[in-house]
């Protein structure tokens, strides 16, 4: 039976102290609701809905740009009345004829995996309960809902922490935020709900005490992770968030066979793919879809080295990268390739044994094999209206300071000069220059001396004008 999903991203996120809407905070490099979403997604909701309010369109552009197949619908919650209010905006997209039941989430928890959803809702079935929440226990329950059980251990009700008795708050089983609800008792509950407590706002922690005095039948699943489970309400529980989160996909790489020679500087995404064998040196950061292939190792024989950022990249066989490379998206290492220290890359591929070593922008370029881009070329690609494309042949050797202006071709086994500016197609086999004939001004130094004084005395002079700014 097929499920409906609502996402509850409409809160400005206060204790944030942002101008941004919270779930567009960045973890793993990614707005926080991105992992939300493939956890959720992995569920196959139909539909999933994310009900939005502060920065809306921010919010909707973030979801929107995500790589996953989810049909997603937004909605407005305009004001934001409460979690309550929240979730019947929400429920408000999902049509009349659905009946199955409602996975209802917080767009600030992004820790939880698809395993565990799958689990809760297998026992959500299992039990026949109209309405089921993740609860775990905390030797710190903080902020959060305290889940109130009666005499026998059955859940009466989720208590909000600002409206907890000191009873109450002694109460060390927490909720989560994730619930499964019947939808038919769910319209019905929401419509009901009252603004009675401390925030007048609608509470959706209220249906719980609702299905108790409908004499519903209530679960609350004890989950034994409560890393999974933290809501992200500040910058400090987003920081937590990111060392968890960085230190389980470093388990799992090094679990798959790739070394991290400091786990606690590699920043790496979850969706990097990294071949068995890769060396991964210290403080490097790997984010987006980046496929690193077999037998690149970070380190050794073939490095990514320190202070190398690499963003949604291939990278082939035996390459040595860094430090101080920004390998920016679209960009494509055949193999065996050098890539030095201030060389930037963006939709760049480049053929089996290509050298860039330094100081380059390598933009919008296909380079062929065995070619060696000299120190300081650039690929003058943008016209302040359009990138171009900058197309170089096998074996070339591209002198330093060369400047492709783009679109341009350069053929096979060329010879560029040193300080050349490429403008239009050089052939094959030629060695191409584009130099002012060099001159000399034989005397010319100590007349221009003579006119404005001793070196010594003007260097003096500057530098005192320096010091005293
Ligand atoms: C909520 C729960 C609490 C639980 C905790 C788990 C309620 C009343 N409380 O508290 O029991 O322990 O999460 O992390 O539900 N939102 C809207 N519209 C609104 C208000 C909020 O979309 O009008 C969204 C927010 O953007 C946020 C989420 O709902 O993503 C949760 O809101 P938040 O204010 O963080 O709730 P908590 O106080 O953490
Ligand atoms: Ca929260």
């Amino acid at each position: 039976m097929s499920i409906a999903a609502i996402i509850l991203a409409a809160g400005k996120g206060t204790r944030m102290r942002s101008s941004r809407a919270k779930v567009l905070h960045e973890i793993g490099g990614e707005p926080m609701i991105a992992r939300l979403i493939r956890s959720i997604g992995a569920l196959a909701p139909n539909p999933m809905v994310i009900v939005v309010g502060h920065q809306a369109a921010e919010v909707e552009a973030a979801v929107t740009a995500l790589d996953t197949s989810t049909m997603r619908r937004f909605e407005l919650q305009e004001p934001q009345r409460g979690t309550g209010d929240g979730a019947r905006c929400g429920l408000a997209n999902i049509p009349a004829t659905f009946t199955g039941d409602v996975l209802i989430t917080y767009g600030d928890m992004p820790g939880i995996s698809p395993a565990t959803l799958l689990a809760f809702i297998d026992s959500h079935r299992k039990s026949g309960a109209k309405l089921s929440f993740i609860s775990i226990k905390l030797a710190d329950p903080a902020a959060y809902g305290r889940v109130i059980r009666g005499n026998s251990g059955s859940v009466l009700a989720i208590k909000e922490a600002r409206d907890a008795s000191p009873a109450e708050l002694a109460v060390d089983e927490i909720n989560t935020g994730v619930y499964l609800v019947d939808s038919a008792f769910l319209r019905s509950a929401l419509a009901e709900l009252k603004p009675n407590n401390s925030q007048g706002e609608y509470y959706l922690t209220d249906i719980v005490a609702a299905a108790v005095s409908r004499g519903e039948k209530v679960e609350a699943w004890v989950a034994n992770n409560p890393a999974e489970f933290a809501g992200i309400n500040s910058r400090e529980e987003l920081a937590e968030m990111e060392v968890q989160i960085r230190e389980t996909i470093n388990r799992k790489l090094m679990a798959s066979g790739v070394t991290l020679i400091d786990p606690a500087t590699a920043y790496i995404s979850e969706q990097a793919e990294i071949a068995p064998d890769c060396v991964i040196g210290p403080n490097v950061q790997i984010l987006g879809k980046c496929k690193i292939g077999t037998g690149v190792t970070m380190e050794a024989r073939s490095h990514l080295k320190l202070g190398v950022r690499a963003e949604d990249c291939t990278i082939g066989e035996d390459c040595d990268i860094g430090p101080f490379a920004h390998l920016r998206a679209g960009t494509e290492l055949m193999g065996h390739n050098r890539i030095g220290n201030f060389v930037e890359t963006k939709k760049a591929r480049l053929g089996h044994g290509t050298k860039a070593s330094h100081l380059s922008y390598l933009g919008d370029a296909t380079i062929g094999s065995d070619t060696n881009v000299g120190c300081g070329v650039i690929t003058v690609n943008y016209d302040g209206y359009e990138k171009h494309q900058t197309v170089i042949g096998d074996r070339c050797m591209v002198g330093c300071d060369t400047q492709l202006v783009a679109p341009v071709k350069v053929g096979d086994d060329v010879y560029v000069a040193s300080g050349t500016t490429i403008v239009r197609e050089v052939p094959d086999g030629v060695l191409v220059m584009s130099h002012h004939p060099q001159r000399e001004k034989t005397g010319w130094v100590s007349l221009w001396r003579k006119r404005h004084g001793d070196t010594r005395e003007v260097i003096e002079k500057n530098q005192g004008e320096v010091k005293s700014k």
